[in-house]
């Protein structure tokens, strides 16, 4: 099976308002480099929906580092290749200047406001990342106009980004699909494609911090710092560059830690190894 693929975004944006006519239409971003996690999304969203498009596109605007910018992993042929084979019907990428045509060049675009969710922890250690990911992700929902929109529940502030965004423009209805994990623990990311194979070994620490994380919940912890105190021990380790360890309420995020005890609590961390920033994130707590 091959789908149809667009580099010119105004072209995948009248596909797009064909296909809604006929039914649903499901919508997963990406930014390529596709692995099983972009695929179980996929699977989700092909099976909830009458027709199912996806787009590949490494936005410049929710990077803080050039130098992540730059080495971001990129393989259009061999993703859209992907893509066809798992029930999607088109594929479409742009540039910056044909997203965003009414601008003249990436200066000039208005960046949009994230919400409360990027508050703290990622709001803090990547300045910009969340209006960036907020401005291409409405862009994007604006060309689409999906029924659904499908996103991975690693990128848990991404999600809240995410939703503020839908809740703004009064559509998609957006699904968090749980996150894809490597046999190891390893939350499935296309920076872990730059880790080496020690360095594998040393990321395998932070889901293994989460899952502690849990087990302390488990037994009847409830108070946040004892959580966060959980976590950093097991994160702790030469090689791990943590950057941070922290427990909230997902319900009513806060920037900062917020007071105990908690009824509900996610855990979240980041930490650099080999030099790849990792994020990982975990419900504490019942659904
Ligand atoms: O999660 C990602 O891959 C990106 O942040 C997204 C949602 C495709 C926006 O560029």
């Amino acid at each position: 099976m091959t789908s149809v693929r667009f580099e010119d975004p105004e072209l995948a944006a009248r596909w797009c308002a064909k296909a809604r006519a006929a039914g649903s239409l499901a919508f997963v971003p990406t930014m390529g480099a596709l692995h099983a996690g972009h695929l179980s999304l996929v699977h989700a969203a092909a099976a909830e929906n009458d027709q199912l498009c996806v787009s590949v596109f490494v936005n410049p605007l929710q990077f803080d580092d050039p130098r992540d910018l730059e080495r971001y992993p990129r393989d259009f042929d061999a993703d859209a290749a992907l893509l066809a084979e798992h029930g999607c019907a088109m594929v479409f990428t742009g540039t910056l200047e044909r997203f965003f045509p009414e601008t003249e060049g990436a200066n000039t675009i208005v960046l949009r406001d994230p919400g409360p969710g990027a508050r703290g922890l990622e709001g803090d250690h990547r300045p910009g990342h969340l209006a960036g990911v907020a401005t291409i992700v409405a862009r994007l929902f604006e060309l689409v106009q999906p029924t659904r929109a499908y996103f991975g529940e690693k990128d848990f502030q991404q999600t809240l980004v995410v939703r503020h965004v839908a809740a703004r423009l009064g559509y998609p209805e957006v699904r968090v699909c749980p996150t894809s994990r490597e046999p190891e623990g390893l939350a499935r990311s296309s920076r872990n494609a730059l880790l080496s194979e020690a360095g594998r070994g040393r990321a395998a620490r932070l889901s293994r911090a989460l899952f502690e994380a849990r087990v302390a919940w488990q037994s009847g912890v409830r108070e946040p710092g004892e959580l966060e105190a959980v976590l950093l021990a097991a994160l702790l380790a030469p090689g791990v560059d943590v950057e941070y360890a922290a427990v909230r309420d997902p319900e009513r995020w806060t920037a900062a830690l917020p007071a105990g005890p908690l009824e509900r609590a996610r855990a979240l961390v980041a930490a650099r190894v080999d030099g790849v920033r990792l994020i990982d994130n975990l419900l504490l707590s019942d659904p």
